[in-house]
């Protein structure tokens, strides 16, 4: 069974012309630390990714230190663990899928590095979806126990709950953090953990452009001045 059409937004990130809204990544990326990342890995990324993109080397570095994980084993061949580096990928949540099904019911969060490509609607239903839940399920929606309803999830019974509202993160950089604002937010940023080659990419795009249009122009410039004196 289909979700309900996710509405079409106009993101800017996602113009040709435009690049990732660098002040939004760094605000989606507090969103996914503090709201998403209890349930959901983003596996695919490293601390080091977002030097120079959201963070300073000392900020990734001081956060990747916050983290444990395993090191090399001791003398005796004992396990032991080491403070997060820079090259570390996140930590997952849970320690294997088991613990993520224990921990919700049943159901397994997915790891959201690829979200964006990997639903149909990308940026517009992911949004959907995080501020689709209405306070009551419609009259005559049939919502099995443990499930939430939600008309943009396929079955529109889904087993994670609604998890953002107004105000739940402070923003450092005094964006008001209502609903929609985090829901833009960690939607733009989930879809450079998915494209993070995104900007360069619409960078080459424009050289190519200007390279081939300035061949060009020469090209035919050059056709026309040789063939002169045949005419
Ligand atoms: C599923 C995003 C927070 C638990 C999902 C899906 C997305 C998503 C895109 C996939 C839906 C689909 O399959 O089409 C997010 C974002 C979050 C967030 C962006 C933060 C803003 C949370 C939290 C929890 C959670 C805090 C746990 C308390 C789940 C579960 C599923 C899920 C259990 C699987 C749902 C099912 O298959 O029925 N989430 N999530 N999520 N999420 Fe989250």
């Amino acid at each position: 069974e289909e979700g309900l059409h996710p509405t079409h937004y106009p993101w800017e990130h996602a113009k040709w012309t435009k690049t990732f809204d660098h002040q939004a990544l760094r605000r989606g990326f507090q969103v996914y630390r503090e709201v998403c990342s209890s349930c959901h890995s983003i596996s695919r990324v490293p601390w080091r990714a977002f030097v120079g993109t959201t963070h300073t080397v000392d900020e990734m570095k001081a956060m990747a230190e916050e983290n444990e994980y395993p090191g090399e084993p001791d003398n005796e061949g004992e396990p032991t663990t080491r403070p997060g580096k820079i090259s570390d990928y996140m930590l997952a949540p849970y320690k294997n899928e088991e613990a993520a099904r224990a921990a919700n019911n049943g159901a397994l969060p997915p790891d959201l590095s690829l979200m964006v490509k990997a639903r149909h609607g990308g940026c517009d239903y992911i949004f959907s979806l995080l501020t689709g839940y209405p306070e009551e399920p419609p009259p005559g929606a049939h919502v099995q126990s443990g499930l939430n309803f939600n008309p943009y999830f396929p079955g529109t019974g889904i087993a994670m709950a609604r998890v953002l509202y107004d105000g739940l993160v402070e923003y450092e950089d005094k964006t008001p953090a209502t609903t929609s604002q985090m829901a833009k937010d960690v939607v733009e940023f989930l879809n450079w953990t998915a494209e993070p080659e995104m900007d360069q990419r619409k960078k080459m795009g424009w050289k190519v452009i200007i390279i081939a249009s300035t061949l060009f122009a020469i090209s035919v410039w050059m056709k026309r001045y040789k063939w002169v004196p045949m005419k």
